[in-house]
């Protein structure tokens, strides 16, 4: 891919990663990624704003190459999707300084040896001219590290944002193909990446409302040329009020906690509360976070296995627990074969969410008619929140 023009003086750069399906060895990438970096070009000095993932150096050092002088290299954050080229274009460049956030050197000098007098730091508030064109560091701390920022160029009415309103989405398109996949996927990231710092979050939105943005450009994914489309899509996800979704993430080994599940949803379901299922030996982790994104209940269903809950179900736990969704209740549900264990310790593996958890429904081997009654007053127990919360 070529450097593109997005501006007067600003240039897309980056490589587009099609192929890419990990992140992290941990987030699934159905859609591939991006790592953008741009060109701001003033007419005393130029700026380079984030670079690529470290794997895709030889692209951006190959776009980089009529650029005859750079001034500064911004690194809006320091993870190596974004920091990682650094070294090998701070090489080619002898002149060039690093621009972070003091945090921002201190993790750019950690993870990639940077020397200490090719770095310069940012207050917040900061201003760099480049002649004619401007930047302003505005520091936006945990989006989704400690030491982030964003950079707003106020001649173009152009904001960087770096991973922050960003999406894992591979396309050809400067600007996206759709508003609606384009949303969808940028959903998915800030369930996998932005959700448990969602408080933070609503902060920094508010301080963006005091701008005049024109475009939003993130270092993943499509430039945003509507930003009022991602910005409402934030104050919605980062809001207090969920949705009226139970969402139900279960294993079943033998089909007793399956029998439970399937019950349970159509319950839900005859009751009036949106349901999904996901079956976490199956399940997309990104399908399962952008639901907890909006559910108000989360019900896990596991068995019983050695003493405790199944390992699948104690996956799904503790990423709810990590990313700090904003339901308001919780249960558990599954079976047991000679002893029970896992309702025990799922609840205890949620600590970080702020739940009322509702009577458990934990029965020795195939669930009998008592059992399906208990699962009905579970159903009764959401949807009557969930009425009450005015959801419903
Ligand atoms: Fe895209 Fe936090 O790096």
């Amino acid at each position: 891919m070529e450097a593109r023009r997005v501006t007067e003086h600003v240039q897309w750069m980056g490589a587009i990663d099609w192929h890419r399906r990990l992140f992290d060895s941990l987030i699934p990438l159905p859609q591939g990624t991006s790592y953008n970096a741009y060109l701001v070009e003033g007419s005393e000095a130029t700026a380079l704003v984030d670079t690529v993932d470290p794997g895709q150096s030889e692209v951006l050092l190959r776009q980089l190459a009529n650029v005859r002088r750079l001034d500064y290299i911004v690194a809006q954050h320091a993870e190596q999707d974004h920091a990682g080229t650094i070294p090998q274009v701070l090489a080619r460049y002898p002149e060039a300084k690093v621009v972070a956030t003091p945090k921002g050197k201190a993790m750019l000098i950690d993870l990639l040896h940077l020397p200490d007098d090719r770095m310069t730091t940012v207050d917040d508030g900061s201003v760099l001219s480049l002649g004619g064109v401007t930047l302003q560091f505005m520091h936006m701390p945990w989006v989704h590290w400690p030491e982030t920022m964003v950079t707003y160029v106020p001649e173009e009415k152009l904001l960087f944002t770096c991973d922050f309103l960003g999406s894992h989405l591979a396309t050809s398109s400067l600007y996206g193909e759709s508003d609606a996949l384009t949303v969808a996927a940028a959903k998915r990231y800030y369930a996998e990446i932005m959700m448990p710092f969602r408080r933070m979050i609503a902060k920094h939105l508010a301080h963006l409302g005091d701008l005049d943005i024109g475009a939003i450009a993130p270092s993943h994914g499509p430039i945003w040329g509507h930003p009022a489309t991602i910005l409402d899509a934030y104050q919605d996800w980062v809001g207090d009020t969920p949705g009226n979704l139970a969402i139900v993430p279960f294993v079943s080994m033998h089909g007793s906690t399956g029998t439970m599940v399937q019950y349970l949803v159509a319950g839900l379901a005859a009751r009036g509360v949106e349901v999904h299922p996901f079956d976490l030996t199956v399940v997309d982790l990104g399908e399962l976070a952008m639901a907890m994104v909006d559910a108000a209940t989360i019900i896990i269903g596991a068995p019983t296995v050695l003493g405790g809950a199944h390992p699948q179900a104690a996956y799904a736990a503790s990423l709810a627990n990590a990313l700090r969704p904003k339901a308001r209740y919780a249960g558990v549900v599954g079976s047991y074969g000679w002893a029970g264990g896992a309702t025990k310790a799922l609840v205890g593996m949620l600590p970080a969410l702020r739940v009322e958890l509702l009577d458990p429904v934990e029965v020795r081997g195939k669930p009998r008619d008592d059992d399906f009654a208990a699962l009905d007053r579970m159903a009764d127990a959401v949807a009557d929140r969930h009425r009450n919360d005015g959801l419903l």
